[in-house]
């Protein structure tokens, strides 16, 4: 009895402590209001459309981010970028006006994006399965010889699981960069670069990331790109064999396929932007330093103010910068190419593929 005691209480005090540990340490960065419902998927997927895209509604708790632990860092004054948009498990574009229907997945608190999903939660947009994600992705896109452009922002991961957090795609198939999250043997989460193509350019960016913020930076030019985390360069690789005219575009929040979701997510980014390649400023204290408004200089400022979006656009031979607007051609032209199903020769060569396991998400 001595010795059946003396291994099972140090196991439970061990569970205890270590289950402690994990709620401890998440506590402090947000309080789930627990004002409304977050039913089962189960329930939920009874009451949304299958097979097309469509708005839930999907509501959820809303999530109250302690600011004081979570906006800090390089980005933390930056506001949200835009123009984003929203992929979820009903819908691949969700805009602005329509955010508030899926509050279960996405909800933004000051400058942050919350990041959230559930038990059983899945793709129902369409056939594919086991692909369950909330992500938010610009619809700022760059070409091959626009120099370089940037995405910036502060993670914050809470609840995770294996999956994409990152990626720069340039078309439904093939992304050239993406930063994912791998569980270690004692379930502990890596933040690690993983580039296309080649298993060894896996780059350990930061370790048992959990209940700790991080501010990433990724610059790319549609050949070439740099991966800083805490504003200090990890990663400098390319990917060249992009096709002309493709737009490469940056997506954020967590897409993680292979299972239905098994487990709470809940992630945060802070300050995220997409756009031209900002000036890394040494006074991140200064909330204007680092604001995407102040690119261009004064001068820049007083063009955007003085000229009309159409006049502007005449300057663009294509949609670029801020230049998507709702219903338009050029965005439903954009959807139609981001819903694409991706190619299932790749597939086959890469995904499908035993000893890519862990190797990037698609
Ligand atoms: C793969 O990536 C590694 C690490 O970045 C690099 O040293 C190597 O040259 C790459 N191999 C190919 C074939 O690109
Ligand atoms: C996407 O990009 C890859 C190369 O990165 C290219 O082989 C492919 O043809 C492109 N288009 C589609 C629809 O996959």
């Amino acid at each position: 009895m001595m010795i059946v005691k003396a291994t099972i209480v140090p196991f439970f005090l061990l569970l205890w402590a270590s289950s402690c540990r994990a709620s401890a340490d998440i506590e402090e960065f947000f309080t789930d209001l627990e004002d409304i419902p977050n039913p089962s998927w189960f329930s939920l997927k009874e009451t949304l459309v299958v097979g097309e895209n469509s708005y839930g509604p999907a509501y959820g708790s809303t999530i109250q981010v302690n600011h004081d632990a979570v906006q800090v860092g390089r980005y933390a004054h930056r506001e949200i970028s835009r123009p984003t948009a929203l992929h979820s498990v009903t819908n691949s574009h969700v805009s602005p006006k329509d955010w508030d229907q899926m509050s279960r997945w996405y909800q933004e608190d000051g400058n942050t994006q919350v990041f959230r999903l559930f038990p059983g939660d899945d793709t129902i947009r369409n056939s594919r399965v086991n692909a369950p994600r909330s992500e938010a992705y610009g619809l700022v896109g760059w070409l091959r010889g626009d120099g370089w452009f940037e995405w910036s922002g502060r993670y914050t991961f809470l609840k995770v699981r294996p999956g994409a957090v990152l990626q720069i795609k340039h078309n439904s198939t093939y992304w050239s960069l993406q930063l994912i999250l791998e569980e270690n043997a004692d379930g502990t989460f890596d933040l690690k670069y993983v580039k296309l193509r080649n298993i060894s350019a896996k780059t350990l960016l930061m370790q048992d990331v959990v209940g700790k913020g991080v501010d990433i930076r990724v610059l790319d030019d549609g050949e070439n790109h740099k991966v800083y985390v805490n504003g200090e360069l990890k990663v400098t690789n390319k990917m060249t064999d992009r096709p002309e005219g493709e737009d490469n575009r940056a997506r954020w929040g967590l897409y993680s396929p292979k299972s239905a979701m098994d487990r709470d997510i809940l992630m945060f980014v802070t300050g995220a932007y997409v756009g031209p390649a900002l000036e890394e400023s040494d006074d991140w204290t200064d909330p204007e330093t680092d604001s995407p408004k102040n690119i261009w200089g004064f001068w820049g400022g007083f063009f955007d103010w003085l000229v009309p979006d159409k006049v502007k656009a005449w300057f663009s031979n294509r949609p670029g910068f801020d230049s998507y607007k709702e219903g338009s051609a050029d965005l439903l032209a954009l959807i139609e190419k981001l819903d694409a199903e991706p190619d299932p020769s790749f597939y086959d060569k890469y995904y499908s593929n035993p000893d890519n396991e862990g190797y990037g998400y698609l």
